[in-house]
């Protein structure tokens, strides 16, 4: 390692080592290397190392950019630039909120690393560069030499398309590109491994050294951690949670259910913030199981060993792999393994992107297993399948009012009908049936980018429909514990007023003692003009306006597939409108408000 000689090293305090030893006996060996890159990459910028050199100006520069939501391709690009820098490379780390397409044509090497989010949206941190490069006055990048590490999650029908649009975008505008680019799944650190190395003997190839090579001699070029994004998304081992109660928040009549849970969260060290989610960890339902194992024609009790990890199929199922989300690898493995002809492998094997949809929102593994009987081992189903993943709720309640031991959710079901089957969503179906005093196991998840601002007299809209008001109730809680004189006003929409109005009472009950100023609601089936929040938005446009322009803050939480685009296309409506804009200039605009932090989305 670099640059380090000097640095005294410090013995971790016992309960800390203690921690470290657990966590790493957990960790694969591939995850192992890949968290002393981490480490040593924080190490680096934590500690802001005195560096023994000048700065290596004259030496070509590795510029790693990253675009993240939760975090993901962040450390991924902290860890490369770290054994870059180890390399003797001269390296750069920036968030890509913080690039101006306009600087690429001067960059000598670039590397992104980019997450997708939404319905195939960009992470929010990328919007505005993806935007200066997909318009017309992209610079020309003739010459620039570029590769793209995309990370997503192959359960949804848009894999990966943001890092590949970015990868075909940068070609097209005349750059060279010198690593292929990778699609990293969820298990993106052992996807994204081969990449991460053939990017750094690349670089180290490609980028003359010289004057960064003094690194050999102890003059080493320094780590820049250039990010506004600074905050880290904490993910915290697993804890139990004990329910204390959980209600539903709808009628019997309503379309979705939707229920209220609260949970006691006490030991566990879990300390939220407004607008952090909260991580459910659930198992794979027993009946679930059988009826995979069945549909498969597989003995539950073969062992199977896959990454040093041994147990018997029936336990892989239960607690390693996803039974309820199809995955886009799994079904294209699926069909090459069918040979029956069925209508569904033929769909399959068109990857018509709009069966593929249809497909992942009506079916879970065992309806492929039976309607497309392939030939699976115990070894390569669990090889094929994607390993179980924590489920994500918007925290509902501010510690500041209900105190340090308590955390509160809105959870929607989610669940239907397949040829005579009904399918619950995986978490949903369990936390939405929870008895008190039953336990669960969760985790923090924490999310920086959506949070209340420092100041309490900043203005905030809060636009939410469904499920998506769950962050807003924790919102008004701080915001009354705190008695800021900010003035908070709140979008809601959902099906019917009589049916689905989520926490009706206490938003009236706000509304009385002062700390909500104003609400507006669109319910979509209800008959009226104004259907959804979109719609409401844009008949409240003025005030929309003179809210923002007053220095207003903008929230969006729920689904990213309709009503988030849907909102921001309102919001780039209500900017032209109301500051007499061109489309382009109300998109600038909205950009730069999402760029200074005020327009906030927490869409999925
Ligand atoms: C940051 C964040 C905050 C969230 N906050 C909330 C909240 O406050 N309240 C809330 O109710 N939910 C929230 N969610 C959604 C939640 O995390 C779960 O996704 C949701 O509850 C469904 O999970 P499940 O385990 O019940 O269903 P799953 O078992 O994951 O899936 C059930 C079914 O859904 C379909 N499906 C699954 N995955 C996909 C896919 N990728 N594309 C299309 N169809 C699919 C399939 O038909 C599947 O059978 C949040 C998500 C995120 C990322
Ligand atoms: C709400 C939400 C929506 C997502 N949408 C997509 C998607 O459309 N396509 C995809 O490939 N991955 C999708 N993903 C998966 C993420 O890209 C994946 O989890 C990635 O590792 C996140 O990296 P990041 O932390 O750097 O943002 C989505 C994840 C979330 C939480």
């Amino acid at each position: 390692m670099t640059g380090n000689a000097a640095i005294a090293t410090t013995p971790l305090p016992e309960p800390h080592f203690d921690r470290l030893s657990e966590l790493a006996t957990a960790l694969s060996s591939a995850q192992l290397h890949w968290a002393s890159g981490y480490l040593y990459g924080r190490a680096e910028s934590v500690l802001n190392l005195p560096s023994s050199v000048t700065e290596a100006a004259s030496a070509e520069t590795l510029t790693i950019a990253y675009g993240s939501q939760t975090g993901n391709s962040r450390r991924l690009a902290e860890a490369l630039a770290a054994q870059s820098e180890a390399a003797g490379l001269a390296v750069r780390l920036v968030s890509l909120a913080d690039l101006r397409a306009r600087e690429l044509p001067s960059l000598s090497l670039f590397y992104a690393v980019i997450s997708t989010q939404g319905d195939g949206d960009p992470p929010d941190d990328a919007r505005r560069f993806l935007d200066e490069l997909g318009g017309r006055r992209a610079p020309k990048l003739d010459g620039l030499r570029f590769a793209v590490l995309a990370l997503g999650d192959s359960s949804y029908p848009l894999f990966c398309a943001t890092g590949r649009a970015l990868d075909e975008r940068l070609a097209e505008l005349g750059g060279r590109r010198v690593v292929d680019r990778a699609d990293a799944d969820l298990d993106f650190e052992r996807d994204a491994a081969p990449w991460l190395t053939d990017a750094l003997d690349t670089a180290k190839r490609e980028l003359d050294t010289t004057a960064a090579s003094t690194a050999a001699t102890g003059t080493t070029p320094r780590l820049h951690l250039v990010s506004s994004a600074t905050a880290t998304p904490v993910l915290s081992a697993p804890n139990e949670a004990e329910v204390i109660v959980r209600h539903p928040l709808t009628t019997e009549r309503a379309v979705r259910g939707v229920h209220h849970v609260e949970l006691d969260i006490a030991g566990s060290g879990i300390a939220y913030q407004p607008g952090d989610a909260l991580a459910v960890h659930v198992s794979n339902p027993e009946p679930l199981v059988e009826a995979v194992l069945d549909a498969a024609g597989l003995d539950g009790d073969t062992d199977v060993i896959i990454d040093d990890h041994q147990a018997s199929l029936r336990d892989w199922l239960r607690n390693r792999r996803e039974l309820t989300r199809l995955s886009l690898k799994f079904l294209r493995q699926h069909a090459d393994r069918d040979d029956s002809q069925s209508a569904l492998s033929a769909a399959l094997r068109d990857s018509d992107p709009q069966a593929i949809r249809r497909w992942f929102g009506s079916r879970q593994l065992v309806d492929a297993l039976r309607e497309a009987p392939a030939d699976w081992s115990a070894e390569s189903l669990v090889k094929a399948l994607p390993p179980l993943g924590s489920r994500a709720y918007s925290i509902a309640s501010s510690r500041a009012e209900v105190g340090d031991d308590e955390v509160h959710l809105c959870v929607a079901e989610f669940d239907g009908e397949h040829d005579g089957r009904r399918w619950q969503g995986l978490a949903s179906g369990q936390l939405s049936r929870l008895d008190e005093g039953a336990s669960l196991r969760v985790s923090l998840e924490a999310n920086p980018r959506f949070r209340l601002p420092d100041d309490d007299s900043t203005d905030i809209l809060m636009i939410g429909a469904g499920s998506g008001v769950a962050p807003y109730r924790g919102f008004l809680q701080q915001r009354f514990a705190t008695g800021g004189n900010g003035r908070n006003w709140l979008l809601f929409g959902n099906r019917h007023a009589r049916e689905d109005f989520l926490y009706q009472a206490e938003w009236l009950d706000a509304l009385r003692r002062g700390s909500l100023h104003r609400i507006d609601v669109a319910f979509s089936r209800d008959g009226d003009a104004v259907r959804y929040v979109q719609d409401r938005l844009l008949a409240e446009g003025r005030d929309v306006f003179d809210w923002i322009e007053s220095g207003g803050r903008l929230y969006v939480c729920g689904d990213a597939s309709r009503m988030a685009p849907d909102v921001d296309a309102a919001l780039r409506r209500i900017l032209e409108t109301h500051a007499g804009i061109d489309e382009e200039g109300a998109r600038e605009r909205l950009n730069d408000l999402a760029a200074e932090g005020r327009y906030l989305r927490d869409v999925y």
